[in-house]
C-alpha cells in the first residue's frame, strides 16, 4: 500500500536526480536525506531498491503521532505583496504516520535507516553518493550556524563523484536582515560562493519572485517564500 507524506507528494526534480545517479551506478548507491522529516524525498529511494538514509530531530515526523494542521474550508491562492497579511487559521490536531511507520507499510524498510540526529551540531562520520536536504537549512534549531558553515557540512558527507542537492529559502527583501536573517535565508547566488573548485556545478536555479504557500502543518498563515535551487557534483 502507497502512504503519502504530510508534505504532499516530491518535485519531479527527484526522480531527475535519481536518473542521473541510476546513469552512474544503477541502484548500487547510498543516499543521505537530511531532515527527511516524515519521508517525503526518501521513500523515493527506498521505493527504487536504493539504499537510504534519513536523519530528522522531528520525534512525532520519525515515529508518527499527532501534528497541527490549519483548518481550511476553501483554499485560496494570492499574488504576491510586501505588505500581505494572511489571516490565522484555527488549528485541529491531526495523527500522522512517521517515516519508519510509511517505510513498514510499503515493505521497504530493509533499504532505509533513519536516525534522530541533529545533523549540524553532530555530524555523521558516513560519507553517500547522494545527499540530498530540502527546506532544511533554514530552521531556527540550526541558528548557531552560518549558511557557510551548514552548506560546507553537507558538502563533507559526500563521496567523491558523488552529487550534492540542496532546496533552499532565500531573503524576499535582500536588504530586511530581521525578517530574513542571514543564518537562514541566502541572497541572490551567495550560495555559489561557497562551492571551490572541488565542484561542479550541474544546475543552479533562483527564482526571481516570491511564490505562494497556503497554511500548512504547523503553519496558521498563508505565506511566501522565494525558493533557490542547486545541484552540484564532487570532482576532486
Ligand atoms: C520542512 S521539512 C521538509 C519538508 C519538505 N522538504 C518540503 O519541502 O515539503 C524539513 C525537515 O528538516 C528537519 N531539520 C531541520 N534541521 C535539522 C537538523 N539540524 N538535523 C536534522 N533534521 C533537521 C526538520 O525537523 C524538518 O522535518
Amino acid at each position: 500500500m502507497k502512504t503519502k507524506s504530510i508534505w504532499g507528494n516530491p518535485p519531479t526534480r527527484l526522480y531527475k536526480l535519481i536518473n542521473i545517479a541510476k546513469k552512474d551506478w544503477n541502484t548500487n548507491f547510498s543516499a543521505c536525506i537530511v531532515g527527511c522529516s516524515d519521508g517525503k524525498f526518501l521513500l523515493p529511494f527506498a521505493r527504487a531498491h536504493i539504499k537510504v538514509t534519513g536523519y530528522d530531530i522531528d520525534d512525532v515526523a520519525l515515529y508518527g503521532g499527532t501534528k497541527d494542521f490549519p483548518i481550511i474550508k476553501e483554499k485560496k491562492k494570492y499574488s504576491y505583496s510586501p505588505t500581505f497579511k494572511s489571516k490565522e487559521f484555527a488549528l485541529e490536531s491531526k495523527k500522522v504516520l512517521g517515516v519508519i511507520e510509511r517505510l513498514e507499510i510499503e515493505n521497504i524498510s530493509e533499504y532505509a535507516k533513519i536516525e534522530k540526529r541533529d545533523f549540524y551540531r553532530n555530524l555523521p562520520k558516513e560519507k553517500f553518493n547522494v545527499v540530498f536536504t530540502s527546506c532544511s537549512l533554514h530552521y531556527s534549531a540550526n541558528q548557531d550556524f552560518t549558511l557557510e558553515d551548514k552548506t560546507q557540512k553537507l558538502q563533507s558527507i559526500v563521496l567523491p563523484n558523488g552529487y550534492l542537492y540542496i532546496d533552499y529559502m532565500m531573503a524576499i527583501d535582500e536588504n530586511d536582515y530581521k525578517t530574513y536573517p542571514k543564518f537562514k535565508f541566502y541572497r541572490k547566488k551567495e550560495i555559489l560562493n561557497y562551492f571551490n573548485d572541488d565542484w561542479e556545478i550541474l544546475s543552479f536555479r533562483e527564482n526571481n519572485n516570491p511564490s505562494f504557500e497556503g497554511a500548512h502543518v504547523d503553519c496558521v498563515r498563508d505565506h511566501f517564500h522565494k525558493f533557490g535551487y542547486i545541484l552540484a557534483r564532487r570532482i576532486k
